[in-house]
């Protein structure tokens, strides 16, 4: 084999290894998970709750589909507001519309995310624990505070049921939601969130929403209640 071509099988063969240690190198200091976009949300796991009484799989199954929707639709949202910021673009209807809209999904998402999070207990809440102690203070009893969380969750119209703590004066206030977005209170910590959208109870109970909201009582989850009250 002639001398040249030896050597530019060498040359050829050192610049291949070459490129191959710069890719283990460049490999080797890749963070390996991506960086998450601005105003990104993961869709939490809520399946430990299939197999709840009085919950179907099939209606659970349906519920946690939207909720992951507003996920997708807050994330979008804040996507397409940063690109016309991005573009100066902030005085257009879009901009405005938009803007508004993120406030609707941003709060289906995390009223969902509360109302999950606050079921498939299996123990009332304790006699002796401070929420316990915090209801009898502001409405006399537990019976009289759970009559009137029902009877607001019993009302006509699609909404949330919140139980709020106003951490200013100590008062816990029972509160209707329409749709996600109108009627939260300022300041206030949202304790205990029950869904009386249709989709919540029309799957399993028809028309019966007091059904639905009696086996929502049966499975609050208290401890996850109590955990959200202020410190
Ligand atoms: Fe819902």
């Amino acid at each position: 084999m002639p001398r040249k071509t030896i050597l530019a099988m060498v040359a050829l063969l050192m610049l291949l290894c070459a490129c191959g240690v710069g890719e283990q190198i460049s490999a080797a200091n890749a963070d390996p998970k991506p960086k998450p976009e601005p105003n990104s949300y993961e869709a939490q796991d809520f399946t430990r709750l299939k197999g709840m009484k009085g919950f179907s799989d099939q209606a659970l199954d349906m519920h946690f589909t939207l909720y992951q929707g507003y996920v997708k639709n807050t994330n979008l949202l804040g996507e397409e507001l940063q690109k016309l910021a991005e573009q100066d673009r902030t005085k257009t209807p879009a901009y405005a519309e938009l803007k508004r809209r993120f406030g609707w999904e941003f709060d289906g998402m995390r009223l969902h995310e509360l109302y999950f999070g606050n079921l498939g207990g299996k123990e009332p809440l304790a006699p002796d624990s401070p929420l316990m102690k915090m209801i009898e203070d502001n409405f006399g009893s537990y019976d009289k505070w759970a009559a009137d969380f029902k009877a607001t969750g019993a009302m006509r119209g699609i909404g949330w049921v919140v139980l709020y703590e106003d951490p200013g004066s100590g008062r816990l206030v029972n509160t209707w939601i329409n749709e996600h977005d109108l009627g939260h209170l300022a300041g206030c910590r949202p304790l205990l969130i029950m869904d009386v959208f249709e989709h919540a109870y029309i799957p399993d109970y028809g028309l019966r929403r007091g059904d639905y909201i009696q086996a929502f009582f049966d499975h609050i989850d208290w401890q996850a209640v109590e955990a959200r009250l202020g410190k």
